[in-house]
């Protein structure tokens, strides 16, 4: 007797970057250890050399190289990509530190199918240089947060966010990092969730079914007595 559970079809990624790829990784080594039920159909940076590239490529995956340079507009750019995850298959499109803003062409090819990681408690900080941000105003905590993509920069509906308190004794690299380690626990979970198909966005409340308890423990920082 065949378990459906095991020929289900599994969840396919297309994935975004334009640097490093340590969230890259970090999804990367949930699929190969059977903790995300997802597979990568397609890895695509928009910047020659990235690191993400490299990494994609040990990892034995599909790659594109779509350099913007090269692309006199946004939307052309986007169609290109946006041709390249469908002929891939891709159900889920995961930006995973891609630094361009997403065209209404690409929202409309894959309506809340593209999901974002943010280095910043959202709505506190979008854009840019987060980390400096953060530390700039002062504020005690910061953290990360994955968030569907809509029309705006970093505001579309939260699925999970990770809490990571500042250090007096921070620097923008310091936090960056610590907030760095909590990105690659909440993707993985958040991709999670969607192949489980346990979301439901209603207005811009994304709620888990069935429910997961969460902690009502309120955090402080500095610490109370
Ligand atoms: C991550 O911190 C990610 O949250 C951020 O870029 C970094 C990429 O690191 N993304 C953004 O700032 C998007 N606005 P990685 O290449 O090592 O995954």
């Amino acid at each position: 007797m065949t378990n459906p559970a095991a020929t289900q079809r599994k969840l396919r990624l297309g994935i975004l970057a334009s640097g490093g790829g340590s969230n890259l990784q970090s999804i990367i080594d949930r699929c190969q250890n059977g903790s995300l039920a997802a597979e990568i159909a397609l890895v695509i940076a928009n910047v020659p050399g990235a690191g993400a590239l490299e990494r994609a490529n040990s990892a034995g995956l599909a790659t594109r190289c779509i350099d913007h340079k090269s692309f006199n507009d946004r939307q052309t750019f986007d169609r290109e990509v946006v041709a390249a995850l469908q002929s891939a298959g891709v159900d889920l499109v995961v930006l995973a530190g891609f630094m361009r803003i997403i065209s209404a062409v690409f929202l409309k090819a894959f309506p809340q199918r593209i999901i974002n990681i943010h280095p910043a408690l959202l709505p506190a900080f979008p854009g840019l240089h987060v980390q400096k941000k953060a530390l700039d105003y002062g504020v005690k905590f910061s953290g990360c947060t994955v968030h569907f993509v809509d029309g705006g920069v970093d505001t579309g509906p939260i699925i999970i966010q990770a809490v990571v308190p500042v250090l007096d004794t921070d620097t923008e690299e310091t936090l960056a990092a610590r907030i760095l380690q909590e990105e690659h626990r909440i993707y993985p979970k958040a991709i999670q969730l969607i192949a489980e198909s346990r979301l439901r966005v209603h207005e811009r409340r994304v709620l888990i079914e069935p429910p997961v308890e969460s902690s009502p423990t309120p955090l402080h920082n500095p610490p109370l007595d």
